[in-house]
């Protein structure tokens, strides 16, 4: 089966969560992607969604799903979203989209975050794929050398910035053994605003694409 196709299996198996009159939170990605287009189909069902983007915002949206601010719901039941690597323990890497904060908040937020990937994503130690690290503009140096110090390499990611006016280092050359350490440790450099490790608040529910059937690990 294409990756494609074990990313559409996923977000559909997630539908599975979704209750009557849930506000669900709603990721970024192309598997996201996959998810919104999903839940357009039942979009009678619920009561609305909170974006983790504007990309996210904009595709929720155009399918006529109302997009409700972070501030004026009270929480939410559910989040789905998808990620650039997982471990069994349900630690990840995100941000390869770039959304990783609003990624970060929404999850924080909600009671249960299930999280949406093909099956390639699953690995043994998160690190492979380049940590991304949401950081404030003037801190871009300072951040990029205290990370040369954890043994990583940054590197910027051109031209881009993120919804919130900030930058994104990719960190290659991370083996990331304890990702809960890792997350704390990284996250207290001054002019870090997110690391892309989700440990300290870990997906609850994996879903995973896989060669005939989906995977899941809770
Ligand atoms: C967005 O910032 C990311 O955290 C995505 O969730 C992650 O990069 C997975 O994206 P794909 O579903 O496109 O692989």
């Amino acid at each position: 089966m294409s990756t494609e196709k074990k990313k559409l299996a996923a977000a559909e198996g997630a539908l599975d969560y979704i209750q009557a009159g849930d506000v669900i939170g709603v990721g970024t990605g192309s598997t996201a992607n996959y998810f919104i287009d999903a839940l357009a189909g039942i979009k009678g069902k619920i009561d609305g969604a909170v974006a983790s983007s504007e990309a996210t915002a904009k595709r929720l949206k155009n399918h006529g799903i109302q997009v409700l601010d972070l501030n004026s719901v009270p929480g939410l039941p559910i989040y789905v979203d998808g990620a650039d690597e997982a471990t069994s323990h349900r630690h990840l890497i995100k941000g390869g989209g770039g959304a990783l904060t609003r990624e970060k908040i929404v999850a924080g937020a909600s009671e249960k975050f299930i999280c949406i990937a093909d099956d390639t994503k699953l690995v043994d130690t998160l690190g492979a794929f380049p940590l991304p690290i949401e950081v404030i503009p003037m801190a871009r140096s300072h951040v990029a050398r205290q990370l040369v110090k954890h043994g990583g390499i940054p590197e910027l990611r051109d031209g881009y910035k993120t919804d919130n006016g900030n930058l994104i280092l990719d960190v290659h050359n991370l083996t990331i053994l304890n990702p809960i350490d890792k997350e704390r440790e990284l996250n207290n450099i001054a002019g870090v605003v997110t690391v892309g490790i989700f440990a300290l608040r870990p997906a609850d529910i994996l879903v995973l694409g896989g060669e005939s059937d989906l995977q899941i690990i809770q």
